[in-house]
């Protein structure tokens, strides 16, 4: 058993410190936000995740994860410190905000007075690792008696906990020349999962620090690569589903991340790979990423294609026409409305003059928060009422097996634009419905 503190309780922090609670081990969650911190107390999850509120339930029970704002109590309490705080993009530019890792260091630092190890969880551009390590060791009273390793995490949302505790993989970035005292606090940590056979790999700082930024840069490129073939089957007349079940038996290839539609968003993705390309120019090493600018253009587009086809959809201008939008989320299973394609889209027709309505299972609180001023229905019935098109952009469950007769009395034109190409389109055909996918073959709603 390890005495742990995990500093960030959003996302990452809070099904970070949950399932360490789960691996048998003492935690406390650290957070300067008061209200996360009062809700997750009382066994509330701020947000979204299937299946985290019984890990986090479960373990504030058994009294083996606790939750506090003072950063003294962490260290007086926690042989190791994970950081798990964000790195959003700067506003106005391509680089990772590294203000609020600095500051957990900053002010955890100089309360160091024992022994103590520090592991770093949130994506980071490469060579932070080093300079946090430098840092702590400067400020803690136990000097060198501080050690860092970065220990990046690749959960993805909606899968956090399974993620979490059955990771395909551990990396750890380990400091040259010092002790192994970094390994033997992970190795300790991740005993069950190492004994699950994960594979574990023991690297260099910045090596981990890369695998974290090159696996989501890989992630976005495979996404953007099917979206660019889908514009050149939309072309050709081709169908971009039929190629990538094709293309993907080929193992090389795989079939996973090759769903064209709208392309990617949320929290990591679009803005992991803008900092990587702003730090590799740093590096004076610009020109190995500028394809991801590319990435980027393509995946932007993405979200104009689907404005357009809705325009054209009405005949050429969406001033008057309804418009329903199934979906608000950057992905099912989530509530997580940063940088979705969705919301974005739904936001572009509503300026071109349409009255945008939208539906989203989980995600309607964070959309309102972040789109006032679109329109929104408390289910698929209201959102399609008197609707020229619908749009299926979040490809959750309950929108793939939707039935076209329910819908039909409902809307004043049968048309559908299917985002993620997840619906049946046979059957919304044979419905009446002028079905559109993307980069799929087929009329014009
Ligand atoms: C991602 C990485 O997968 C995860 O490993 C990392 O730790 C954080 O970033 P996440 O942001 O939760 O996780 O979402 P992910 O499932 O990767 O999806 C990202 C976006 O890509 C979503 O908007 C999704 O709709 C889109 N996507 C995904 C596609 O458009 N097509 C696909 O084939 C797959």
């Amino acid at each position: 058993m390890t005495r742990i503190a995990v500093f960030g309780t959003g996302y990452l922090g809070a099904t970070h410190a949950a399932c360490m609670a789960e691996l048998g081990h003492e935690v406390i969650g650290v957070d300067v936000d008061a209200g996360k911190l009062a809700k997750l107390e009382a066994g509330e999850v701020p947000f979204y995740e299937p299946g985290l509120e019984d890990v986090l339930k479960r373990n504030l029970q058994a009294g083996r994860l606790t939750f506090s704002s003072s950063y003294r109590e962490a260290a007086e309490f926690a042989d190791v410190h994970f950081i798990g705080v964000g790195t959003p993009q700067k506003k106005g530019e391509f680089a990772a905000d590294l203000t609020y890792v600095d500051s957990v260091i900053d002010t955890l630092a100089p309360l160091l007075a024992r022994p103590a190890v520090i592991l770093g969880k949130s994506t980071v551009p490469v060579g932070t690792a080093a300079r946090l390590a430098e840092k702590a060791r400067a400020k803690a009273p136990a000097g060198d008696g501080v050690e860092l390793g970065w220990n990046p995490e690749f959960l993805r949302e909606g899968y956090a906990v399974q993620d979490t505790l059955h990771p395909d993989r551990l990396v750890l970035g380990v400091e040259a020349n010092r002790t192994t005292r970094v390994e033997e606090a992970a190795r300790e940590i991740y005993a069950q999962l190492l004994s699950d056979d994960i594979p574990f790999l023991v690297t260099d700082l910045a090596t981990a620090e890369l695998v974290k930024t090159s696996a989501n840069a890989f992630l976005a490129t495979k996404i953007s690569f099917i979206n660019a073939i889908a514009e050149v089957c939309e072309a050709a007349g081709a169908d971009v589903t039929m190629l990538a079940d094709a293309i993907g038996h080929d193992i090389r290839i795989g079939r996973k991340f090759l769903n064209a539609g709208i392309g990617f968003g949320g929290g990591c993705l679009p803005k992991d790979i803008r900092a990587f390309m702003a730090r590799a120019g740093e590096l004076g090493a610009d020109q190995a990423l500028t394809f991801l600018r590319e990435v980027d253009n393509i995946n932007m587009r993405r979200r104009t294609r689907v404005v357009d086809l809705t325009r054209e959809a009405v005949g050429g201008n969406l001033l008057g026409f309804r418009v329903g939008v199934l979906g608000a989320a950057f992905k099912p299973d989530s509530d997580d409305v940063r940088d979705s394609p969705a919301l974005n889209i739904a936001g572009q027709i509503q300026l071109q003059g349409a009255s945008v309505t939208v539906f989203d299972p989980k995600a309607m609180d964070n959309s309102r928060r972040l789109f006032p001023t679109l329109s929104y229905a408390t289910d698929i019935e209201s959102a399609c009422a008197g609707a020229d098109v619908v749009l299926v952009l979040t490809e959750w469950q309950e929108f793939r097996v939707l039935n076209p007769a329910s819908l039909e009395p409902i809307v004043r034109q049968k048309k559908i634009i299917d985002g993620r190409n997840c619906l049946d389109a046979t059957s919304w055909r044979n419905h009446g419905w002028a079905y559109r996918g993307l980069g799929r073959t087929g009329p014009l709603p």
